[in-house]
């Protein structure tokens, strides 16, 4: 199916990459933002990535009910991405009332507004967090969601219940959480991508940042866990892969009622030190590092099994780590700065 889905957050980092993905493939695209962490410039870029492009927008916190209602009606939406939200595991800790207000008052606030306007299908942006520690690797959907080691993860483990529970109460309701797990890269084009603001939280725009020469040296945050090189281990996913699994879901809730979790991850889990080795590959360049302590709340490895979506939204991902920090390399030299200027040319 093809036809005008809304995108709560689709001027984000994994947001501005599924609208590309859905203008490319012919959906209409209306994207709701606060920018309150995102630009502008990612929406005017996408225009210019998929010319000719049904993109719609309107600048909105989604937590105003009224107004994200009658632009469900008057932009005729028939279904639901739901990205925006807050993401910083350690700020949550700092604000988790921020967090729930976003994260949960948001959701709830976006799901009264799809049932005002009789906008019955969404498909969710949850996170592998939601399992907290793993008990057993590969993760997969039947591991038990143990207490999330924050406050965003427990907005996501929230938003989840509530969604499924919204589902449970009227068949109409059709719904798909997405269990992401390391969503890194970037679009082919190099003309978005991600655009953390501050210090990166995360290792690869932290990784790139060291490339582009912004930052001096990576900190490797222990060489001490139980893994083959004594770093962390993640499953990275490159972020066109993800937004892949996006459009899947879409479709699949043509044919599928009720709610399911789905993980979207490779199967794959690859090291610090290897992420660092591939990305200076892809550089051309050694990429500094040090080793310096754990960081709280880290755990030493996951990674997913992916094979339910495979089964259940026929969605694989397809790009491996060298694809990854290719592609999120060409959006950062050309960007250094992301969407803003170099500072020599800010005012
Ligand atoms: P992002 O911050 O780049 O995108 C989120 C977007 O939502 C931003 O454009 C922001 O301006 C917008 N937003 C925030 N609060 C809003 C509000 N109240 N009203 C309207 N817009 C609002 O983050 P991202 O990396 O693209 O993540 C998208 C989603 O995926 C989030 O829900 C995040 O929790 C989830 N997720 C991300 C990761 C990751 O590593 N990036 C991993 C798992 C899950
Ligand atoms: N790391 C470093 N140095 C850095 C940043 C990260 O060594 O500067 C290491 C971490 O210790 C970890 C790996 O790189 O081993 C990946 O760290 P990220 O911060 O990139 O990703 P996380 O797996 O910690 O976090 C991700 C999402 C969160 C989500 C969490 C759930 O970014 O939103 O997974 O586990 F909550």
């Amino acid at each position: 199916m093809t036809g005008n889905v809304l995108l709560t957050g689709g001027a984000g980092y994994i947001g501005s990459h599924a609208a590309a993905w859905l203008l490319e493939k012919g959906w209409g695209v209306v994207v709701v933002d606060d920018f309150s962490n995102s630009s502008p410039v990612a929406l005017e870029r996408l225009a210019e990535i998929v010319p000719g492009a049904d993109l719609r927008w309107h600048e909105l916190d989604i937590r105003e009910t009224g107004r994200l209602t009658e632009i469900l009606r008057s932009e005729g939406v028939e279904a639901v991405v739901h990205f925006a939200g807050l993401k910083a595991v350690g700020e949550s800790v700092e604000r988790p009332l921020a967090y729930y207000s976003a994260n949960v008052g948001g959701s709830v606030s976006l799901l009264q507004a799809m049932d005002a306007a009789g906008v019955r299908r969404i498909v969710f942006s949850s996170s592998c967090t939601v399992y907290g520690e793993p008990e057993t690797l590969p993760l997969t959907e039947e591991h038990p969601r143990r207490r999330a080691s924050s406050p965003y993860g427990r907005t996501k483990q929230m938003v989840e219940d509530v969604i499924e529970d919204v589902t449970r109460s009227d068949p109409a309701w059709r719904a798909i959480s997405l269990r992401y797990f390391n969503p890194v890269g970037a679009h082919p084009s190099g003309r978005i991508g991600e655009d953390p603001a501050g210090i990166p939280n995360n290792l690869m725009p932290y990784v790139m940042q060291v490339a582009v020469g912004r930052r001096p040296f990576v900190a490797v945050y222990g060489d001490d866990y139980p893994t083959p090189d004594g770093t962390g281990v993640r499953d990275y996913i490159h972020v066109v892969d993800l937004a892949a699994a996006h459009e899947a879901a879409l479709t699949a809730l043509d044919d599928r009622t009720g709610y399911r979790a789905l993980n979207v991850g490779t199967g794959k889990g690859h090291s610090v030190l290897e992420v660092i080795e591939a990305a200076s590959r892809a550089t051309g360049t050694p990429i500094p590092y040090k080793v310096v302590e754990r960081r709280p709340g880290d755990v030493a490895a996951t990674w997913a099994d992916p094979s339910r979506a495979r089964e259940e939204l026929g969605w694989q991902a397809e790009r491996d780590l060298d694809a990854m920090v290719a592609d999120h390399w060409r959006w950062q030299s050309a960007n250094p700065y992301g969407y803003a200027p170099p500072p020599s040319d800010q005012a």
